[in-house]
C-alpha cells in the first residue's frame, strides 16, 4: 500500500534533519522558546515535549527545569531525535527519546509542551487528549500551532516550481483537515477548552522570515515541505530550486509569515490522576 500524504510528510522530517538545525536558529529556535516560556516551568519540573524534532522547546525547557529536572523529548524521526542527542550534551536533563508521542506511557507530568506537532497525529483531537492526560491534575500544557495560512505561501511556490521542473500538473491542494477550522486564536481557545482544559489562553507570537534565498530554500529543504522533493534526482531537485527562487521573485515575495498561535491551558486540579 503506497503511503498517506501524512505519511510522506513524517518521512520527510527524516531526511530535512541537518536542514532543520540549519533553519532552526531563524524558525523553530524563536517559536521554541517562546513555547517553553508559556509554560512557566520552574527548577525541578518534569516535562514531557512531543514532537521534539531537534530540540527547539525541548532544549529551552531543560535550561529552565534546571539540572534537578526532567525533559523527556520524544519524536518519531529517529534522525531528528539524533541530532538532538548531539545538541543536548549541556543539558543531560534532557532525555531524547525515538517514539510515537501518541502511545507515550509515563504520566504525572508538571508540564507538556507540543510545538508544531498535533496536527500531524492522524487523530488530532485524540492524540492531543491523550497528551493532555498525561499531565498532572493542575499541570500545565503548552501546544504551539501555525496561524492561518501562515507557511503556506511558500508551499504553493514550491508546488508550481516541482510542476515547472518536472513538467507534471501541480500536486493537488491537501484534503480539509480540522486545523483548517481551529487556526485563528478565537476557534483554538474555544478547541482547547473542549478539551477539558481551565484558564486556557492563545497567545499571537508573530514571525516573519526575510525570504533571502538562502532562508528560502531552507523552509523547503529544514521542513515538511521536503516532501515535495521526495525521489527526485538532484539534477532535478536543483531545477526545482532554480524555478522556486525565481517564482518567488516574480511575486515579489521578501518574507514569510511564520506566526503562530501559542496555546495554554491547565489541567484541571480537581480531575483524578490517569488509571490505565
Ligand atoms: C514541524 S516539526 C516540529 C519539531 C519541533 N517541535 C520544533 O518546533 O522545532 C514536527 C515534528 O513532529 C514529529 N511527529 C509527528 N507525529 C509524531 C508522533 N506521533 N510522535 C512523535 N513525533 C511526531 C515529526 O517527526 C517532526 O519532527
Amino acid at each position: 500500500m503506497s503511503d498517506t500524504p501524512r505519511e510522506e510528510t513524517l518521512r520527510a522530517f527524516d531526511a530535512a534533519a541537518a536542514d532543520f538545525t540549519a533553519l532552526g536558529r531563524h524558525l523553530w529556535e524563536p517559536i521554541g522558546a517562546a513555547t517553553a516560556a508559556a509554560a512557566r516551568l520552574r527548577p525541578g519540573d518534569r516535562v514531557l515535549d512531543a514532537c521534539c524534532g531537534t530540540g527547539a522547546s525541548a532544549i529551552p525547557a531543560a535550561r529552565l527545569v534546571g539540572a534537578h529536572g526532567v525533559v523527556d523529548a520524544v519524536d518519531l524521526s529517529g534522525p531528528m531525535v539524533a541530532e538532538l542527542s548531539r545538541l543536548s550534551t549541556d543539558v543531560p536533563q534532557v532525555h531524547a527519546h525515538t517514539a510515537d508521542v501518541t502511545k507515550w506511557e509515563a504520566d504525572a507530568y508538571d508540564a507538556v509542551l507540543c510545538a508544531l506537532g498535533i496536527f500531524f497525529f492522524p487523530d488530532m483531537t485524540a492524540g492531543t487528549d491523550r497528551l493532555i492526560s498525561l499531565t498532572r491534575p493542575g499541570g500545565r500544557v503548552v501546544f504551539t500551532i501555525w496561524r492561518g495560512e501562515s507557511m503556506q505561501l511558500a508551499g504553493r511556490h514550491l508546488g508550481r516550481a516541482v510542476a515547472a521542473a518536472t513538467d507534471t500538473p501541480p500536486a493537488k491542494e491537501r484534503d480539509p483537515h480540522l486545523i483548517d477550522r481551529i487556526n485563528q486564536a478565537d476557534s483554538y481557545a474555544d478547541w482547547l477548552t473542549g478539551r477539558g482544559l481551565v484558564d486556557v489562553e492563545v497567545a499571537v507570537h508573530e514571525l516573519r522570515l526575510p525570504m533571502t534565498p538562502e532562508v528560502a530554500w531552507l523552509v523547503i529543504t529544514g521542513s515538511g515541505f521536503r516532501r515535495g522533493l521526495a525521489g527526485l534526482e538532484p539534477d532535478t531537485v536543483d531545477a526545482v530550486r532554480w524555478h522556486y527562487l525565481d517564482s518567488l521573485r516574480a511575486d515579489g515575495v521578501t518574507e514569510l509569515d511564520a506566526t503562530t498561535l501559542i496555546g495554554t491551558g491547565t489541567t484541571d486540579p480537581a480531575r483524578p490522576a490517569r488509571t490505565e
